[in-house]
């Protein structure tokens, strides 16, 4: 493919240039993969409302979020494992992120580590944390990341326990592969050869910058499926939060709220925002849309609250359905990683650049200038 314009060409060449399991681990979804594939369907089936000869020639995709200022109304979300498709993948990440203008977001199960991510320059970033059984090593965390400079935290609260992703399973990520599926593994990794040379052997230490002492190597899955099904804590509910507000002085953000009265708990607990979302289709198969349920989480909290989105979001156009429907901004996961694994730094630069140019030149065919303007009016109904 001799120049790359759209964010699925972005996968293709992620898919060219990782071994199979890794490429899965990021395309896939839970079981069936029916909520992976409902987030794509539902944003295809809204239209958008084209108006002309509104004059609209200066168009401004920035906004604010949480008290920041983004060049485009996007953030990159907290995706694990990203140091395993390009070198050091948060801190390349970090940077085009920063140099983009737009938040990123590290994962708790992230390559790198806090402190090498915000090493490399790219401090004020964004935390995620996953709800974590050890308290102590939960709290260490977030000292960690405000010691950082990290404004915003993100807690994610819809992964009590890891769904099964058969992909993974099949690829032998989470154990149990014969001696022939591991070979076969080995022979796929040999085989691309740029991988193996960029990250295996130049991307070291292949670890869980964050959680070193807890989970010894992140070559594969299962390390850190053993270390999420001991630590991960079913029993938590909304009254435990008490503790993530004693110990976090900056933004609270909840991401993974479906339903109105969870939303509503989230505000009720002092949260900045919430992120509608059902982890891009990793985790319950047979939920909603996040597109069609940010309607009801804005209707129940908007006003209390940002209501920020993820799930599907591929284009330009995508980020617009989403801000039509009453998100303040849309968090990418997927279409940052294929860009860092097909290209690095420069990929995920390229990937919000591409999206920014879509975002721009749909609010023109939309007569609007300014992002607060796309309303409902945006959908054509
Ligand atoms: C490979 C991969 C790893 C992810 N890791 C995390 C994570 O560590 N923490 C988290 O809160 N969400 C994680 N997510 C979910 C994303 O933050 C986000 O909710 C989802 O990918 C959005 O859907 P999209 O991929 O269609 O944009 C991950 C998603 C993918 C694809």
């Amino acid at each position: 493919m001799p120049v790359p314009a759209s964010v699925s060409d972005y996968r293709l060449l992620a898919e060219q240039r990782l071994p199979r399991a890794f490429f899965d681990y990021i395309d896939g979804g839970a079981y069936n993969e029916l909520t992976l594939a409902a987030n794509r369907d539902d944003l295809d089936a809204l239209n958008l409302h084209q108006r002309v000869l509104r004059g609209a020639a200066n168009i401004d995709t920035s906004t604010t979020v949480l008290g920041e200022t983004l060049a485009q109304p996007v953030i990159l979300g907290p995706v694990g494992l990203a140091g395993l498709y390009a070198r050091r993948g948060e801190v390349q990440a970090a940077r085009a992120a920063k140099a983009a203008g737009v938040p990123f977001c590290l994962s708790t199960v992230s390559i790198c580590s806090i402190e090498e991510v915000s090493a490399a320059g790219t401090a004020p970033f964004w935390f995620q944390l996953y709800v974590i059984r050890d308290r102590g090593y939960a709290k260490e965390l977030l000292a960690r990341a405000q010691a950082a400079g990290c404004t915003t935290l993100v807690f994610t609260v819809d992964l009590p326990v890891f769904a099964t992703r058969y992909r993974d399973v099949r690829n032998g990520m989470t154990g149990g592969a014969t001696l022939a599926g591991r070979l076969a593994k080995l022979w796929d990794i040999v085989r691309h050869t740029d991988w193996l040379l960029d990250v295996a052997v130049g991307g070291k230490p292949l670890t869980f910058g964050n959680l070193a002492q807890a989970v010894p190597s992140a070559k594969s899955l299962e390390a850190m499926k053993v270390w999420v099904d001991a630590q991960f804590d079913p029993a938590i509910t909304w009254r435990d939060l008490g503790w993530l507000r004693e110990n976090w002085s900056g933004n609270i953000v909840i991401k993974g709220v479906l339903d109105a009265d969870d939303a509503r708990a989230a505000a009720d607990i002092g949260a900045s925002a919430v992120v509608v979302s059902n982890h891009g289709g990793r985790q319950l198969d047979g939920a909603p849309s996040a597109i069609s349920t940010l309607p009801r989480v804005v209707d129940a909290v908007g006003d209390r609250l940002e209501v920020l989105m993820d799930g599907g979001i591929r284009s330009g156009q995508d980020v617009a359905k989403a801000l039509a429907l009453g998100a303040k901004a849309i968090l990418l996961g997927r279409p940052w990683a294929y860009g860092l694994a097909a290209r690095g730094e420069q990929g995920v630069a390229e990937v919000l650049a591409l999206l920014k140019r879509e975002l721009e030149i749909t609010m023109t065919l939309l007569g609007v200038e300014r992002i607060e303007q796309i309303g409902a009016g945006a959908l054509d109904r």
